[in-house]
């Protein structure tokens, strides 16, 4: 159909790409009354399982999809694209140093921007959910000079569903009694889950926790290495969650958070508390007529600001490997 919103999925054939496919095509990305077309990516080897996937996508018939393309090229993935997934990433296998991966990673991010640069319409929406999604969202929009910088984004909204998950339990109550929680800095283990400025039920989740200890050395590290323990349980990471959560990423972007709320997206910093301009680091925003605003006004006590600034830190770093590589 002509009025559908392409939705570019790269990395269509793996385990988040399985539990994403279903759901944007009934309708939990853009709302029940957009219709979709999907646009599949993936590596050679991986086409004829991404073929496999869109056959049993066909027999679901549902009445929002109305196509699914499959395809090697980037080009071809990207052109025309709406919303744009990119899950599909080098992981980090034995031996690898940081550097390894980055490049092996720019490898995949840099020609991506490029095809997007080259084709992607013109409110194209980007999130990286392939990690690591920070500096490889930063790769992808360097490389697409020509797209609005704010349209680039990486996930931190499965941190933030894990911290109001957490605290919910602690404190009994249900999840959607938590409120403007935020991710601060890198999706990694340096990231700051904040409770100090999230509400339950209308009064400070820190002061309703009152319990320092458990903020800061069970509640952190929790979320923070909650990724490692999936991969513990599970004999394999986080796949469900993690779509879910860039489903919630998009919907809130395009359709607004709820009055009185915030979320957590990894965005280009404006230069906002301190994070240097440019660099792609989880804020607490305001989404508002298809745009995101960070949340200002904020103010944070020593330990806050020490955890922000490490977390920032790393990106730094990050942002400087990526250039030193001449990836950006
Ligand atoms: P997976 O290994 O099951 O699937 C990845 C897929 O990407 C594979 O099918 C592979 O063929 C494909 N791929 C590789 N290079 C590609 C390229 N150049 N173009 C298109 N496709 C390509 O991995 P899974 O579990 O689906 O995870 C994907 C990524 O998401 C990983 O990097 C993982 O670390 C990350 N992740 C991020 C989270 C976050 O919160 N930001 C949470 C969970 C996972």
């Amino acid at each position: 159909s002509g009025n559908a919103v392409n939705v570019t999925v790269t990395g269509a054939a793996g385990q988040i790409g399985y539990a994403l496919l279903f759901r944007i095509a009934s309708g939990h990305l853009l709302g029940p009354d957009t219709p979709v077309r999907l646009r599949l990516l993936e590596i050679p080897p991986a086409l004829k399982a991404a073929e496999g996937t869109a056959m049993e996508l066909d027999d679901c018939a549902f009445p929002l999809l109305s196509g699914i393309d499959i395809t090697d090229d980037a080009k071809k993935a990207f052109d025309g694209t709406n919303v744009a997934l990119l899950v599909g990433a080098r992981p980090r296998t034995k031996g690898m140093e940081r550097g390894d991966l980055l490049e092996a990673n720019g490898g995949i991010f840099k020609p991506q921007g490029e095809a997007i640069n080259a084709g992607a319409a013109d409110d194209v929406r980007v999130l990286v959910v392939g990690n690591p999604a920070n500096t490889n969202a930063l790769i992808a929009q360097r490389n697409a000079p020509d797209v609005p910088a704010e349209r680039f984004t990486a996930m931190t909204r499965l941190d933030h569903n894990r911290a109001i998950s957490q605290v919910a339990t602690r404190l009994r109550v249900p999840v959607t009694e938590i409120k403007k929680l935020t991710i601060w800095g890198n999706h990694s283990a340096t990231q700051y889950p904040d409770l100090f400025h999230a509400e339950v039920g209308g009064r400070n989740a820190a002061e309703a926790v009152n319990d320092d200890a458990w903020l800061r050395d069970t509640f952190i590290p929790t979320v923070a290495k909650r990724g490692a323990a999936i991969i513990e349980a599970r004999g394999a990471s986080s796949a469900a969650s993690a779509a879910s959560a860039a489903l919630n990423h998009i919907h809130d972007w395009v359709n607004g958070t709820p009055e009185g709320d915030w979320t957590s997206m990894a965005i280009p910093s404006d230069g906002s508390y301190g994070v240097p301009e440019g660099l792609i680091s989880s804020f607490p925003v305001v989404c508002k007529d298809g745009r995101y605003e960070i949340v200002q006004g904020l103010e944070f006590d020593d330990f806050s600001r020490e955890r922000i600034d490490a977390s920032v830190t790393e990106l730094g770093e990050e942002r400087d490997a990526v250039q030193q590589l001449g990836l950006i």
